[in-house]
């Protein structure tokens, strides 16, 4: 029976049915939201670990809140690290992240692990999306060594700090500096992941072999000006932090669209917020990417002079922090290459695109080589709940992530 056969009588139980139920692990509200070290990261850890069960994988959970599947450790033999991130963005999808750790356990379980000339870890990564805690990739950036000790103080909306969500959820933070893995030990890492874009949906094709990764940088502005009455202040003596902040908001737009890279102002805060009231404080948050760092860069110094330009012309004081920043990644020609391979089999054809969003994968290229494979999603809808991957598309990815396990057995072996 060839693995394929072998995988069809395995892998018929409904992906769709899988996600859909670990999706009501969630705070309540349309689409999915499940922030990192919550009650509902800590249910949907319960299901993860049945899947990776079923799959014959022995699973634990490491100091920075990643849940680790592996299939049978031989020492001496190299690990190929799969998996992606558990938590949502706020009214997200059921795809985004989950469906990466899901897919690879489906694979696994199809195929015989005796055939592995490698080490499998499948791993559910705590944090990826960054949205309860100003910092993101946290379980990934622990693995390749560039996560902060810093960042531990880090709060959320509730003035929680990260360690204490952390050491509340039974980890010990304060060991997180020593998950970093050794780069030698390493095949790779390699993530499937729903597009959030609308490429594979607009070319028809239900699978993409991703070439590189947007990077990514983000600041919170803070806008000072002085609080005063609606109605007897006249405008030119008003130091307004909203009507500054709204300058800015078009501003960043107008650079953006001029670019070749994408801005958002994703939050905005305005104190006191009041009908009569001038607004005396705003905070916002701006996000920059782009497919190259000199793009992204050459969008951020230009947004960020017009940030002071402004609030120079609105009497108002600005405060500007960079809060995060993240590389544009290449993915590795060698990875690309064998899963490039396994979708030909099954679609005849291979699609190469870039990704916009970032993952994972792109904290963990700081560590080994990288590939992604991408799964069509409906309209290129995503971080909303009308997200959709089709299961015959899902099924296929699964198809071919366990010819991809059983194919890269002979670059181990020429590994030597
Ligand atoms: O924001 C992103 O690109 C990813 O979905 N966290
Ligand atoms: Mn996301
Ligand atoms: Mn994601």
């Amino acid at each position: 029976m060839t693995h394929t056969e072998h995988l069809d009588n395995k892998v018929m139980e409904s992906i769709t049915k899988q996600l859909n139920e670990i999706a009501l692990c969630s705070l309540p509200g349309t689409g999915v939201s499940r922030l990192s070290f919550s009650q509902e990261h800590k249910d949907a850890n319960k299901i993860i670990k049945n899947w990776m069960k079923s799959a014959g994988l022995n699973f634990r959970v490491d100091d920075a809140g990643s849940l680790i599947g592996s299939s049978k450790v031989n020492s001496g033999m190299p690990t190929l690290i799969m998996g992606s991130h558990q938590d949502t963005v706020i009214g997200g999808g059921k795809y985004d992240g989950i469906m990466g750790v899901l897919l690879p356990i489906l694979a696994f379980r199809a195929i015989d692990p005796g055939k592995l000339k490698y080490n499998l870890e499948i791993i559910s990564f705590a944090d990826e999306e960054g949205v309860r805690f100003p910092t993101s990739l946290i379980g990934s950036r622990c693995l390749a060594g560039t996560f902060k000790e810093s960042y531990l103080g880090f709060k959320d909306k509730q003035g929680t700090s990260l360690e204490n969500a952390m050491e509340a959820f039974g980890l010990n933070p304060k060991n997180i500096l020593n998950l970093k893995r050794d780069r030698k030990d390493l095949l790779g890492f390699v993530e499937v992941h729903i597009e959030q874009g609308p490429i594979l949906y607009h070319d028809n094709k239900a699978l993409g072999v991703v070439t590189s990764i947007s990077g990514i940088e983000r600041y919170h502005i803070s806008l000072h000006g002085e609080a005063g009455h609606a109605g007897t202040t006249p405008m030119h003596l008003r130091q307004d932090a909203l009507s500054g902040a709204a300058r800015i908001i078009s501003q960043v737009e107008s650079s953006a669209v001029s670019s070749a890279g994408i801005a958002t102002v994703g939050s905005i805060n305005v104190e006191p917020n009041a009908v009569n009231v001038i607004p005396s404080k705003v905070d916002l948050t701006i996000e920059i990417r782009a497919g190259t760092d000199s793009q992204r860069n050459l969008l951020s110094e230009d947004i960020v002079k017009s940030v002071y330009e402004i609030a120079n012309e609105k009497n108002l004081k600005v405060i500007i922090e960079k809060t995060y920043e993240q590389k544009a990644v290449n993915c590795d020609e060698k990875l690309m290459d064998i899963l490039s391979r396994s979708v030909e089999k099954f679609l005849g054809t291979s699609t190469y695109l870039s990704s916009g969003a970032t993952h994972d994968t792109s904290a963990m290229s700081d560590l080994c080589p990288v590939a992604m494979l991408f799964v069509r999603c409906l309209n290129g809808i995503s971080h909303n709940p009308k997200e959709l991957a089709s299961e015959e598309d899902m099924q296929l990815a699964v198809k071919v992530i366990a010819d991809f396990l059983l194919n890269l057995n002979k670059s181990c072996i020429s590994r030597g």
